[in-house]
């Protein structure tokens, strides 16, 4: 499990550097012992096959605690940041997808895409703050829109956002327990790691001639009916399955 790999890589970080320490009698600072710690972390995830999004927890994870020691940081406050980690992040430690945001330009594709399709129905798998399923519900309120999100603060941020819009459901459940045999466009923003079960989960539920669009990750071995590249910072890529 990904945070046992990531308590190993701080570990043995910390074990690296103290032995390179006593061994060559290195007489650096604390700043710097704690800045090559933090690297080493960062290598050790990369071995154990960590996904890239640790890198940064692993380099800012020590750093930030002796800034919050130096600040002399009440014990309480550390309690709350983690409280607040746990229910943004929540499944993130298990391995599931963090919470990354989609950009105005995968909205404004989104909204031509169900509009092409004609589509009656949609979900996000994984909707975050509700960031593409607003500015889609609004722009199309015929079409029944469904937001799946399972943790807690994106969830409530999410429900809030969407209370005055009538053609919206937004439930805190998984999407793996949710069938999507209902929807007509199936939109997903998540990560290489679940893309081929997400594959098998789509042609074993969704109806023939229904949409999937994935955005940034395209599902392995699988042959898209087309690819969209949006002119958004990221250079977003809307890769759509058509299910047949
Ligand atoms: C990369 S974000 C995408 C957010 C939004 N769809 C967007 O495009 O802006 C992925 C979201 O999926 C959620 N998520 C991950 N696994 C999930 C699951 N099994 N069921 C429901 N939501 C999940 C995460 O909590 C996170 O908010």
């Amino acid at each position: 499990m990904q945070i046992f790999k990531a308590l190993l890589s701080q570990l043995l970080a910390c074990v690296a550097v103290l032995g390179l320490r006593t061994t060559f009698f290195l007489s650096i600072s604390v700043w710097q012992t704690v800045a090559i710690q933090a690297c080493l972390a960062a290598l050790f995830s990369r071995g154990f096959h960590q996904p890239y999004w640790w890198l940064p927890i692993h380099l800012l994870f020590l750093p930030t605690v002796l800034l919050g020691l130096s600040w002399q940081v009440p014990a309480w406050l550390y309690l709350l940041i983690l409280l607040l980690l746990t229910l943004l992040f929540w499944g993130t430690v298990k391995g599931d997808v963090p919470l990354f945001l989609s950009s105005s330009a995968v909205s404004q594709a989104l909204i031509e895409i169900v509009s092409r399709e004609q589509a009656k129905s949609f979900v996000d798998i994984g909707a975050g703050l509700a960031t593409v399923v607003v500015p889609l519900a609004k722009a199309r309120q015929d079409m029944a829109v469904v937001a799946l999100e399972r943790a807690p603060l994106p969830w409530l941020l999410a429900t809030w956002r969407c209370r005055n819009l009538a053609n919206v459901r937004v439930g805190r459940s998984s999407f793996w327990e949710q069938d999507l045999r209902e929807f007509d466009v199936v939109f997903a923003f998540l990560s290489p790691l679940v893309m081929a079960k997400i594959g098998e989960k789509i042609r074993r539920e969704m109806r023939c001639g229904c949409l999937f669009v994935s955005s940034s990750f395209p599902i392995p071995n699988s042959q898209p009916e087309s690819v969209l590249e949006l002119n958004d910072s990221r250079k977003t890529k809307l890769y759509c399955y058509r299910i047949d």
